[in-house]
């Protein structure tokens, strides 16, 4: 018996109940190995609310509608958004050198200095900040370029701190010293530094839960990077997923996806341009 105030452990048949909602909600497939992982991620959420047992706090996630807004707070507990600046860095470096290079030839052929690029699952925001600073860097001073970066994630919590772009100085330390000059402001008590407006105002932060039918967005894209996004969606998801992606790539656009994760199954589709990197194959739309 639990003692007053302590929460009685996940039992194997809440574990299962929370593990449908979580898969109905987010394409979250959580194992059975992770029924600890959801009672100590869950059990924080149930300690701030003052609710003493996972099934009263199941009961409270699925109570509609008013539900909907704890049912986010779940999925804020329950996904993980280990992220960095420049992860899986040749990524970075295929934008300087090939996508860059090809829009700027496009451009002198007529076509417009648009270049849009989509962050899914974009976490506390390194990915897309990585994004902005490699276009800018390699931009460099010409101004002609209207550049746009989605970022989206289905955590608010996470979301919500991409968006203030404070990160401490060990965050950085991947990104060389002349490029943080440029693009951040130390804090005043220098512990952290801040991403200064110019290149936060290229990206606009969005919740976009990826699973969701309808996802509010109109552009198509020069490049989606979704990426260690779907390691927990089961394989049907994964493909669901990738072909709605493809539906909103420009013609000549490029899909950048973790390094664990590969699309052979969309061959049909894509074509392997580099590791992890992927076009749609001429005439595939
Ligand atoms: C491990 S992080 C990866 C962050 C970044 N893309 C990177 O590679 O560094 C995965 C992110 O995917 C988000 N995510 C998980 N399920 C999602 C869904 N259904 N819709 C949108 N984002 C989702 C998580 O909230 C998390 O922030």
């Amino acid at each position: 018996m639990p003692v007053a105030g302590e929460i009685a452990p996940l039992s194997v048949a809440e574990f299962r109940g929370f593990r449908d909602l979580i898969l109905d909600e987010a394409g979250i497939y959580l194992k059975d190995s992770k029924r600890s992982l959801v009672e100590s991620r869950l059990g924080r959420r149930l300690r701030s609310l003052g609710i003493e047992s996972y099934g009263e706090y199941f009961q409270y996630v699925t109570r509609q509608p008013a539900a909907s807004a704890e049912r986010r707070e779940m999925i804020n507990c329950i996904t993980t958004n280990k992220t960095d600046f420049f992860r899986e860095n040749h990524h970075f470096e295929f934008v300087r050198d090939r996508l860059i290079p090809q829009a700027r030839a496009r451009a002198a052929a007529g076509e417009s200095r648009k270049l849009r690029i989509w962050s899914a699952g974009c976490s506390t925001g390194e990915e897309p900040y990585s994004i902005a600073m490699t276009i800018c860097e390699a931009l460099g001073t010409d101004r002609s370029w209207d550049v746009r970066i989605l970022a989206s994630d289905v955590d608010t919590e996470v979301l919500a701190a991409a968006e203030q772009g404070i990160y401490d100085g060990e965050r950085l330390e991947r990104v060389p010293e002349t490029v943080v000059r440029r693009h951040f402001l130390r804090n005043l008590d220098r512990s952290a530094f801040q991403v200064k407006e110019d290149l936060k105002s290229m990206i606009r932060f969005r919740r976009i839960n990826l699973v969701e039918p309808a996802w509010p967005i109109r552009a198509s894209f020069d490049a989606i990077f979704c990426r260690n996004v779907i390691i927990y969606f089961n394989q049907a998801t994964q493909q669901r997923l990738f072909e709605r992606l493809t539906g909103y790539l420009k013609p000549s656009g490029y899909l950048m996806v973790g390094h664990s994760e590969n699309l052979q199954w969309l061959n049909a589709m894509l074509e392997l341009v580099q590791s992890t990197i992927y076009r749609l194959r001429d005439g595939a739309r």
